[in-house]
């Protein structure tokens, strides 16, 4: 019913993947966590209203944001929330800074498991905290977490862990024993769980996310959950996010900060396209999963079948897709020059997401078939010496 195979022309609108200067006419880029698909309709014609109100003096979130946010969470993932539990923030990132600095103070440690997405080392580097990293298990690209590496890595200076749920680059989609499991250790060593939950939409058939903050009340009182409507209905523009903090002393210490900040403030748009994603989208979404899924398959299962010096695991969730290069030879150091060079797409390089990255790199497929399709022939031409893949 919806145009996902048409999908949107981006160039010249500033985006951050299609119009950076390498991005010549004849590459596909493959970079950038976000979609090259129309928005919902629905989102189009709350942003218009909002467009069409003619001012845009300071504005405040109203009721309906919080409504919206609580009847999705409980509809779509069985989280029940209270009103005065949601803190707006405009992106993600930002939220995770500011629940880093409420659990620790500088000179503390914040553990990640690794690899993961890179702004979680800026985070807690930008705010002087220790990163420390647990290196996950790889079992040929289905990674889990070692969960005794990362306990032994627990100090008397370690404040919080950073989860990410689904998991970015992986596209884990953590099942509830080993978010369970990660828990008991975190409420064993009086850890937060800073849980970064954004691409919580975007989940496969057969796998279900879990908000860790269900687990228990005692998990739910240390967990700061952060999330946007931004991945699953291409918002990032936009800036709309909320973290949601279950305990009132934590929650009151995080608005603090938020405060000192002076950069947490709505804009006029972001109330627009969340209602407009969350209370009047959902058939959207189920479809974009599906075709997600489509691109998921066809590309993880070309590459498998017909490119064998590069291996890839299909991801549960997210949209993205981890692969393994180290077979082919070429430097880590050189490899997103190199498909840039000879294969014509833009990625994102392994080492972003840690030391543990290197030799991969991460390709997005909320794109069109046809980008798909475009990809894996110049993936093939020069690693399978072929010059076709086949849907
Ligand atoms: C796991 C994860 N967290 C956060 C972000 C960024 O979110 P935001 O733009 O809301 O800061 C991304 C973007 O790719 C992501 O993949």
């Amino acid at each position: 019913m919806y145009q996902f195979d048409k999908g949107i022309d981006r160039r010249g609108t500033n985006s951050v993947k299609w119009d950076m200067p390498i991005v010549t006419s004849d590459v596909t880029p493959m970079s950038i966590a976000d979609m090259d698909f129309e928005i919902a309709p629905a989102i189009t014609e709350n942003l218009k209203m909002t467009a069409g109100q003619g001012a845009f003096g300071y504005q405040f979130l109203s009721e309906k944001y919080y409504e919206a946010v609580i009847n999705w969470m409980q509809r779509r993932h069985g989280l029940v929330l209270k009103r005065e539990e949601i803190c707006y923030v405009p992106n993600v990132v930002l939220g995770m800074s500011f629940a880093v600095q409420t659990v620790s103070e500088p000179g503390d440690e914040i553990i990640t498991m690794t690899p993961v997405y890179g702004r979680f080392f800026k985070v807690v580097h930008d705010t002087d905290r220790i990163l420390v990293e647990s290196p996950m298990k790889n079992d040929g690209g289905y990674y889990t977490m070692d969960l005794e590496d990362f306990e032994s890595r627990i100090t008397s200076k370690t404040r919080a862990v950073i989860l990410c749920n689904p998991h970015n680059p992986s596209g884990r989609v953590w099942k509830r024993e080993e978010l369970k499991a990660l828990a008991d250790i975190c409420m064993k060593h009086g850890l937060y769980i800073i849980s970064d939950d954004i691409h919580c939409e975007l989940v496969s058939e057969g796998h279900e996310h879990i908000f860790i903050s269900s687990l228990s009340d005692e998990v739910k009182m240390k967990c700061v959950i952060c999330t946007s409507p931004s991945k699953a209905f291409n918002l990032a523009g936009i800036h709309v996010a909320n973290c949601f903090i279950f305990d009132e002393a934590l929650r009151k210490r995080y608005m603090e900060v938020s405060e000192k900040s002076n950069a947490a403030e709505s804009n006029a748009f972001a109330e627009a396209a969340l209602v407009g994603a969350y209370n009047d989208s959902e058939d959207w979404l189920e479809e974009l999963n599906r075709y997600i899924k489509g691109n998921l398959d066809y590309f993880v299962d070309c590459i498998n079948a017909e490119i064998p010096a590069l291996s890839v695991y299909k991801p549960e969730g997210t949209y993205l897709v981890w692969v393994d290069f180290r077979r082919t030879g070429i430097l880590p150091e050189n490899l997103k020059e190199y498909l840039l060079r000879e294969c014509r797409l833009t990625v994102n390089e392994g080492n972003f997401f840690g030391k543990l990255g290197d030799g991969y790199a991460r390709f997005n497929l909320a794109c069109p078939r046809t980008y798909v399709t475009m990809a894996l022939e110049q993936l093939k031409k020069k690693f399978a010496g072929e010059d076709s893949c086949r849907e």
